[in-house]
């Protein structure tokens, strides 16, 4: 099979598509035929190995896994011994958060793993949506997301604000959604109550408290919002910030019995797949895609990522020409 594969941590000049064995389903696997996958600041992370501390998990000289890449859809092409929840011919969609490999023909997953049958509507390209959804799912959670409640999203234009903003709208609570002018109207079609253009106005200094603040960007800091948040309000950030601020003011508020500064981490992905698939056939969550590249330009798809003004998620087409007839 075709694969994109790293063997060095780098810049994006390290990648190379090469044929690689596809891989067979063992028993409780299933193995997908990729059609569509994503380039998100995670693969720009994991083949940088930035920051540093992630070589502890992903091996600390080199890659242990090659194959990068999160978000898939495509098809169950085979499926090993036992397995009861999915066959041949089923259009599926979901995460490989563990290991990745999405940057590839091929993909072996546990059937008990973080995939589901794609909406109907959906066509390939629109249904590699788990990632940035499932980091914005974390806050929500973390938060206990009501309705009443009154969240500010900042970079309400990027994977995770996108989904946090929808994802917020569907809990019922008030969303104010801070992005640059050219997002404005994107985050209005995505529910957004109030919009803030951070390239005209200050938005820590607008005139409203919050009860949760989600820095969804990582470009701002806790001692910079906390005047919009309320008494008992809870600021959460989906960078590590300045000095690794956000984890210590963590450490330092459960010391002192507050939760003021949250650092969660992603929890279930299998379960998060089902709910997310539940809200898209609900009409309340749609990928925001920005482009597509073919696997030919994944060089150019990394640089682009990591320029960090896409807006939503990038695609890399897999198997061309789905474009239309093969949904
Ligand atoms: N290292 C990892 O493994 C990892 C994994 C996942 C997420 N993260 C972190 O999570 C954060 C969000 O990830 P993402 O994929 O959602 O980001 P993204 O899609 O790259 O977000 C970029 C968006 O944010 C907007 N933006 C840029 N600067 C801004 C600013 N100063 N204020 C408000 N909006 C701004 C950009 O639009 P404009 O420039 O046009 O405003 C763009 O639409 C990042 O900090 C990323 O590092 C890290």
């Amino acid at each position: 099979m075709k694969a994109v594969i790293y063997t060095y941590y780098g810049s994006p000049d390290v990648l190379q598509i090469r044929q690689m064995p596809k891989p067979e389903p063992k028993a409780g696997e299933v193995l997908i035929r990729i059609h569509a996958t994503t380039v998100s600041r995670t693969d720009c992370g994991l083949l940088r190995a930035k920051p540093f501390f992630i070589r502890f998990f992903t091996g600390l000289r080199r890659p242990k896994h090659t194959i990068l890449g999160m978000d898939f859809a495509g098809v169950i092409e085979a499926v090993g011994a036992g397995v009861k929840s999915f066959k041949p011919g089923e259009r599926v969609f979901g995460m490989s958060p563990d290991k990745c490999g999405a940057h590839a023909e091929y993909l072996c997953l546990s059937e008990k793993g973080p995939i589901a049958v794609m909406p109907a509507s959906l066509s390939f390209k629109e249904a590699v949506v788990c990632e940035g959804a499932w980091y914005a799912n974390t806050y929500l959670k973390k938060f206990r997301l009501k309705p009443g409640h009154k969240i500010l999203i900042y970079g309400a234009s990027g994977a995770i604000g996108t989904a946090a903003v929808q994802l917020a709208k569907s809990c019922g609570a008030e969303v104010t959604a801070v992005a640059a002018t050219q997002h404005l109207n994107l985050v209005i079609s995505l529910g957004a109550d109030r919009v803030v253009d951070y390239t005209a106005e200050d938005f820590t200094r607008i005139d409203e408290a919050f009860d949760y603040v989600l820095d969804a960007v990582g470009k701002t800091t806790y001692f910079r919002c906390r005047r919009l948040l309320k008494p008992g309000g809870v600021f959460a950030a989906t960078d590590l910030g300045p000095w690794w601020q956000n984890i210590l003011l963590e450490i330092w508020f459960s010391l002192i019995r507050s939760n003021r500064v949250v650092f969660p981490f992603p929890g279930n992905s299998t379960e998060f797949v089902s709910f997310l698939k539940t809200r898209i056939e609900a009409g309340e969550f749609r990928g925001v895609i920005d482009r597509h590249y073919p696997m030919e330009e994944i060089t150019n798809a990394y640089r682009y990522v990591e320029t960090g003004q896409k807006t939503g998620i990038v695609v890399l087409d897999i198997t061309p020409g789905d474009e239309d007839g093969n949904k």
